[in-house]
């Protein structure tokens, strides 16, 4: 049997506990389903995006390619802040976009900053569009929410991480699958099979880049670990001085 152990609720101990409860009830509800960025939906935890802006804001990149356009709330997302900073574009890729999502962002206010691309991600055909799309010295960050089996996400690291500048992130979201294995929705396979998995596999071979983190650019003594859909999510190029 078991030892007892009484996790006072008020504690950092009991924040992340009721935190990662909470996360898979959220999660298992479709609760993060629930949410649009300008009128499109977004498939995206909340918290996630208030990180992601802050990133986003901080480092103004030239180019952000996303794989994974869905109903468009990300491709939204980024191209706002873009607008909002005065710099930057999007290249949003999906291996099947309706053409009512493509006539909904063509119409959106934010149509000349995102190019929308048809195929897989992973392929080398969409890899070489993407490319074409990107200058010589331009900033890049790469967002990957496609297929979040482990091997494709490794295929789309492998094929976009030449793209991310040094000081710039790849960032590989949804590794919270890795924790939903025990709720009604998850499947046992995700223990292994999931974006996380990739990251770290990527990042241990290839030195130029870690899996860190950003920090919150206040309190980030608050955050509690694991309050994310995307754990070891963010792998950041170092500077060249540094690793590369
Ligand atoms: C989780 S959704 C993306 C959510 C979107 N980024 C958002 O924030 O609202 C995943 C998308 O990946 C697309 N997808 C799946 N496999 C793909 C592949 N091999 N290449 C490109 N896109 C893929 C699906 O069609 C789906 O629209």
């Amino acid at each position: 049997m078991g030892e007892n152990v009484i996790i006072p609720v008020y504690s950092k101990e009991g924040f992340k506990l009721l935190s990662d409860i909470w996360l898979k009830q959220e999660w298992n509800q479709l609760h993060w389903q629930s949410f649009s960025w300008f009128g499109f939906q977004i498939w995206q935890f909340p918290e996630d995006l208030l990180r992601l802006q802050e990133v986003i804001a901080t480092l103004a990149p030239d180019v952000i390619v996303e794989t994974g356009v869905n109903r468009g709330g990300s491709a939204i997302f980024f191209a706002s802040l873009c607008r909002l900073l005065g710099k930057g574009r999007v290249v949003s890729i999906d291996i099947q976009i309706p053409a009512e999502v493509r006539k909904a962002i063509e119409q959106s206010p934010f149509s000349d900053l995102i190019t929308l691309i048809e195929g897989d991600s992973a392929s080398p055909e969409v890899v070489s569009q993407v490319s074409g799309k990107i200058g010589k010295d331009e900033k890049v960050f790469v967002f990957l929410d496609s297929d979040h089996s482990k091997d494709h996400v490794l295929r789309e690291l492998n094929a976009y991480s030449d793209l991310v500048s040094p000081g710039s992130y790849i960032v590989a979201t949804d590794g919270v699958m890795q924790s939903l294995t025990d709720t009604p929705y998850g499947r046992k396979e995700w223990l292994e099979d999931n974006p996380a998995a990739a990251a770290r596999q990527f990042a241990g071979s290839h030195p130029e880049f870690k899996i860190e983190r950003p920090a919150a650019l206040f309190g980030d003594q608050y955050i509690v670990e694991g309050m994310t859909y995307w754990p070891d999510a963010w792998l950041y190029r170092m500077p060249l001085a540094e690793g590369n």
